[in-house]
């Protein structure tokens, strides 16, 4: 399938089905590449209430790495870091800084997935293999994606254990209660200048994704900032994958700011989705953290653009919540300061209510927000 410049590719819906050779039953996991495992996971666990599901590491015959993986409903990280010197890991973590290596799907059969991919071109991370344990087997494969980062291909029908063979269940005393968070509603790539395409196009060819929508740089500019992005979405709809590239601006932008710290392409945020996010961010922000806030000038005609909302206004607007809408309904999101020392990765709370976009009318007022912590980054 070919990609067309600004133009979406809204195939109809038994198209898409009759296309998908890659049917993806949703996000397997989210493994980071961490400085210090232990350490991340309970952040993870005390600031964003994920709880903990499982281990691997020296006590589970490991020898040069550790991961911890945690959860919440549907959402699963894996938080992984390096026990010795040198090797990939550690590579990995000197270049870009703590970051997401893998956005691992899962399928109903990770061979075909494999197959499937690397004959339309994907490059190989590693062929398909299969890990056993007493509760059964699990088949994983693994292609490379922009960036340094990959999808793992996850087979785990015939699997019943905590998470996966090499895994033991993780039940520390320790375990705070979650935040209402659901599901992965969407990842975004940050891709090098003029990639924007060639990734796309990687997703339509290569994984069968078709164009939801395309924002070029008149639709998200401020008076220093510029980008552009499609969001590419698999068959079903269940994975998303916003692109993102730079583009010209008066000052830098936050995409190559990004790109300055991580060195490349890769995420720039994950979308998390809960059913309540005035309960969610409440707790989120008692529990230490950091939303970008808009002016509260955003308030005073927001609901002239966006019509009736269920919600007061008040407490979004204490919160700091963005709404917008689409044809189909509206959506409620908020967006971290970055996670990390470096200003790259940042995590979005979205509440849908029947909107499947992605929050265009609220692009500008956020990117001016980004700017003001970029401006005292040194980085605009
Ligand atoms: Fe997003």
């Amino acid at each position: 399938m070919a990609i067309t410049d600004k133009t979406s590719l809204q195939l109809p819906k038994e198209n898409l089905e009759a296309e998908d050779f890659l049917p993806l039953l949703g996000t397997d996991y989210i493994e980071l590449y961490v400085g210090n495992a232990k350490q991340a996971a309970h952040y993870y666990m005390s600031a964003w209430g994920f709880q903990p599901l499982a281990y691997a590491g020296l006590e589970t015959g490991l020898k040069d790495k550790v991961s911890y993986v945690v959860q919440q409903d549907k959402i699963r990280l894996v938080l992984t870091s390096p026990l010795k010197s040198g090797g990939e890991i550690n590579a990995h973590i000197d270049k870009h800084g703590d970051g997401v290596k893998a956005i691992a799907l899962w399928v109903d059969d990770a061979s075909k997935s494999y197959l499937e991919t690397t004959d339309r071109g994907a490059e190989s991370y590693f062929e398909p293999r299969k890990l056993e344990d007493k509760d059964g087997e699990v088949i994983l494969s693994g292609i490379h994606t922009y960036g340094e980062t990959v999808h793992v291909f996850v087979e785990r029908k015939n699997y019943n254990g905590v998470f996966m063979p090499g895994y033991t269940a993780w039940k520390p005393f320790y375990n705070p209660t979650d935040v209402g968070l659901n599901y992965v509603d969407h990842m975004v790539g940050n891709v090098g200048w003029n990639e924007m395409n060639k990734w796309c196009k990687f997703y339509a060819e290569v994984m069968g994704f078709a164009q939801l929508v395309s924002f070029d740089d008149k639709d998200i500019s401020t008076e220093y900032t510029a980008l552009m992005s499609k969001v590419m979405s698999n068959g079903n709809g269940r994975i998303k994958f916003p692109i993102n590239e730079p583009a010209d601006g008066r000052k830098k932008s936050q995409i190559e700011e990004y790109i300055e710290f991580y060195n490349g392409a890769g995420v720039q945020h994950m979308a998390l989705a809960t059913d309540n996010i005035i309960e969610t961010v409440t707790a989120l922000r008692n529990r230490g953290i950091d939303f970008l806030t808009v002016p509260s000038s955003y308030y005073e005609d927001v609901l002239d653009r966006v019509g009736e909302i269920d919600e007061d206004l008040e407490p979004l607007r204490e919160l700091g919540i963005l709404i917008d809408r689409d044809d189909e309904g509206y959506l409620l999101q908020i967006f971290t300061k970055p996670i990390l020392d470096r200003p790259t990765m940042f995590i979005e709370i979205i509440q849908r209510k029947g909107a499947k976009s992605f929050g265009k009318g609220n692009f500008k007022a956020l990117f001016e927000a980004i700017e003001r912590e970029q401006e005292s980054r040194g980085t605009l």
